[in-house]
């Protein structure tokens, strides 16, 4: 049995219906990332697995144990927010033994395990300063001790990296990663970042208006997206999506095997643009070239469709350059007029 179960989980807030039914089973240990859009309803899943929103109807199982309806602080779990929600007048000391006061556990118990979770952090040094004389990334790291120190079953984190700015937020997924290794915990963490997902999750699911999409690890959501949200959703750049019909040398150079009323999805990584006419490719015409130092991103309009190349290497290409595109027959991916991924 799965460590962590949902089944049918489903939330209405008065007659708008959030969350609409979500199966889901999580082993212990696994890194799971929940992703998709700004208000699919990615915190208020979490919220319901952590208590802190009553659940309408379905049901939730920790560890052979049935919580839909247990009161948040006897569920096991621990959450760490995007806003860190440390008490601004204690140290940091305080903030990390708070709960474990308040549950009347033993001040030498406390102190071996704040003194623990400092160690795994770094933050050892900074146990008597206040959160105000702390950088955003150490704050997020005492909320992170927040969690640690009260042992849960499972780690629900919302957004946690989303304040931090951007050369942080990487220094911080990585350290997040390392800890999740390094205590061999079972974490949920929501994000609207595709990068964050992929680069933590050993599993994501993607949510779209309150549904899953799609569960699976980072590279089997990359390699066989379910349908066009998923394939265009996960990837950066994003999957270009042509309709079949668009340009006929692509459907040509599928071999027959594009729908004729469907789309085709090619990353930008398969695509390959040729200087003037090349073999079976399709005309087109380059529209901007963003050269990244490792890799180059060409901007091309053929037949109308702007499409994104990438290569790793260097381009002599200047935009207004006529070009020919040709398709990587091997990473294509085809969709019906529905969406949904269809046999290649
Ligand atoms: N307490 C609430 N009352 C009414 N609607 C809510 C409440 N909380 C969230 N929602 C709605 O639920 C939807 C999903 O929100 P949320 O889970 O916060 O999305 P996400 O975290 O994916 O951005 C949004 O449309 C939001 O307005
Ligand atoms: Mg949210």
């Amino acid at each position: 049995m799965a460590y962590l179960q949902l089944d049918n989980i489903q939330k209405s807030f008065g007659d708008a219906h959030i969350i609409k039914g979500v199966n889901l089973e999580i082993d212990k240990g696994e890194f799971i990332v929940f992703v998709g859009p700004s208000g699919c309803g990615k915190s208020t899943l979490l919220r319901l697995i952590a208590g802190l929103e009553p659940i309408t109807s379905g049901q939730l199982m920790l560890d052979g144990k049935d919580i839909t309806h247990i009161p948040s602080g006897k569920r096991d779990l621990a959450m760490v927010f995007q806003s860190y929600a440390l008490y601004p007048h204690m140290s940091v000391y305080d903030n990390m033994s708070f709960a474990l006061k308040l549950a009347n556990v033993a001040k030498d118990t406390i102190k071996t395990k704040v003194d623990h979770a400092a160690r795994t952090l770094n933050l050892t040094q900074y146990l008597t300063r206040t959160p105000k004389e702390l950088s955003g990334g150490q704050r997020q790291r005492v909320a992170i001790g927040r969690a640690i120190v009260r042992a849960p079953k499972v780690f629900l984190f919302d957004e946690p990296l989303s304040n931090l700015d951007a050369a942080l937020r990487g220094n911080t997924r990585v350290e997040i990663h390392k800890l999740h290794r390094a205590l061999g915990a079972t974490s949920i963490y929501v994000t609207h970042d595709q990068v964050e997902a992929m680069t933590l999750a050993d599993r994501v699911v993607v949510l779209r208006d309150g549904l899953i999409e799609q569960v699976g690890t980072p590279m089997e959501l990359y390699d066989r997206p379910a349908n066009q949200f998923v394939a265009q959703f996960i990837g950066m750049p994003s999957m270009n999506m042509v309709d079949a019909r668009a340009i006929p040398s692509f459907s040509a150079q599928t071999g027959g095997r594009l729908p004729s009323d469907g789309f085709l999805g090619v990353r930008p990584e398969g695509l390959r643009v040729h200087r003037d006419h090349h073999g079976a490719g399709a005309p087109g015409k380059v529209e901007l070239i963003e050269a990244l130092g490792a890799d180059t991103l060409i901007h091309v309009e053929v037949g109308g469709v702007p499409l994104v190349a990438r290569q790793n290497e260097r381009t002599q290409l200047q935009a207004g350059d006529v070009v020919s595109v040709e398709l990587d027959p091997s990473v294509l991916h085809f969709f019906n007029r529905e969406g949904r991924t269809v046999a290649a």
